[in-house]
């Protein structure tokens, strides 16, 4: 092969291969890039889920010897919260609308928890009948009762009326447990250092009550009627403190955030679960992020001495000025009792 044409192959050869190499290098920067990408993103979807799902109960307190009621534990928070309960090792007892559920619900958690028992027991607070039933079996079975959670509630409901023909919100969410817990107040103050711990809503703070139209004979709006009670859920927790006071039985107030549960059964539409549910996980807490609050409040040694007090992500929180007004919470108490017959 003639010299010229040789030097001209090697030069080829030569610039194939500085081609090859910056190809390369560009590739390589490329995959750099999008790896940090990624990187951040996913440190950055951690650290917001992280925030997402709030507070955390850190008390390892046990629970062995004491008694629990969980209302609404079929499902949701109330489910989480009786787990919890039973890890301790208390005795739960998983009141429940339908026995049915709260069985399958017992059986979930005895496959996650080993320790503690469960006894699904069938309450429903749209009913003051069943309430009173609910009271007199456990009553005539149990000689103790630690801690009351007053978990379950109904939200965004079209109008409905309980058993006992009051509005649904009211009645479940703040008649149904009132009566209860006013039925139960005998034994938690025969039980040493009980508590009471009534699972409310940030969204109380954006309504007031009206004693006039509280079975909504004028006008109703679910949302309304809902903020109403668990406004009811933060002044019933007030003045229950104030008539508990050293009597050994302490009261709280949680607000879990937003939370994914079947809460929004009546307000979001089955077919839209599939989109929106992702989005959710995304935004909001899990259940049993969500139940730590409650959680705290029945354990934790922080909260001893703040009997009447509001909690939201483990924290103490100042009640907004429609919670703190004791003539209304007098007031609704005085209603309530009629209502319920008390
Ligand atoms: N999820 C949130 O974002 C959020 C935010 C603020 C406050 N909260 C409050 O947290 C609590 C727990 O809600 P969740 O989110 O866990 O809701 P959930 O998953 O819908 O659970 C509600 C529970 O309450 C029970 N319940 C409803 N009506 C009842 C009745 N008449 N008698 C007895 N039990 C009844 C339900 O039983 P069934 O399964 O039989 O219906 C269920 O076990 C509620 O008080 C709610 O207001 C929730």
């Amino acid at each position: 092969m003639p010299m010229s044409t040789k030097r001209a192959v090697g030069c080829a050869f030569g610039r194939l291969r500085e081609l090859g190499s910056a190809r390369m290098t560009v590739q390589l920067e490329d995959i750099a890039w999008w790896t940090l990408c990624v990187m951040v993103l996913t440190i950055a979807f951690i650290l917001w889920k992280r925030y997402a799902e709030g507070g955390v109960c850190y008390s390892k307190n046990r629970l062995e010897g004491k008694t629990v009621i969980v209302t609404g534990s079929n499902t949701g928070m109330g489910k989480e919260i009786a787990a919890d309960m039973a890890s301790r090792g208390a005795r739960v007892i998983m009141a429940c609308r339908s026995i049915e559920r709260g069985n399958r619900a017992a059986e979930d958690i005895r496959r996650r928890v080993q320790d503690g028992t469960l006894i699904v027991s069938q309450l429903d607070l749209g009913s003051l009948k069943s309430v009173r039933m609910f009271c007199k079996t456990f009553l005539a079975t149990e000689s103790q009762l630690d801690i009351l959670i007053n978990n379950a509630g109904v939200f965004f409901c079209p109008y409905m009326q309980t058993e006992d023909g009051y509005e649904y919100h009211f009645g479940v969410n703040h008649l149904g447990h009132f009566l209860l817990t006013n039925q139960l107040l005998l034994l938690l103050k025969k039980s040493p250092k009980s508590r009471v711990v009534n699972v409310s809503s940030f969204t109380y703070a954006f309504t007031s009550l009206d004693f006039d139209n509280l079975n909504y004979k004028h006008s109703y709006s679910r949302m309304q009627a809902y903020m109403r009670s668990k406004l009811a859920n933060v002044l019933f927790t007030k003045e229950l403190a104030r008539r508990a006071k050293d009597s050994g039985v302490d009261v709280y107030c949680v607000n879990p955030g937003g939370v994914h549960t079947d809460i929004t059964r009546y307000l979001l539409p089955q077919w839209s679960l599939p989109v929106l549910d992702p989005i959710i996980w995304l935004v909001i807490k899990s259940p049993r992020a969500g139940a730590q609050t409650a959680i705290y409040c029945a354990v934790s040694d922080e909260v001893k001495g703040l009997s009447g007090h509001y909690f939201s992500d483990c924290k103490e929180k100042a009640v907004g000025k429609e919670g703190m007004d004791e003539g209304i919470a007098k007031k609704l108490w005085e209603v309530s009792e009629k209502m319920t017959g008390l």
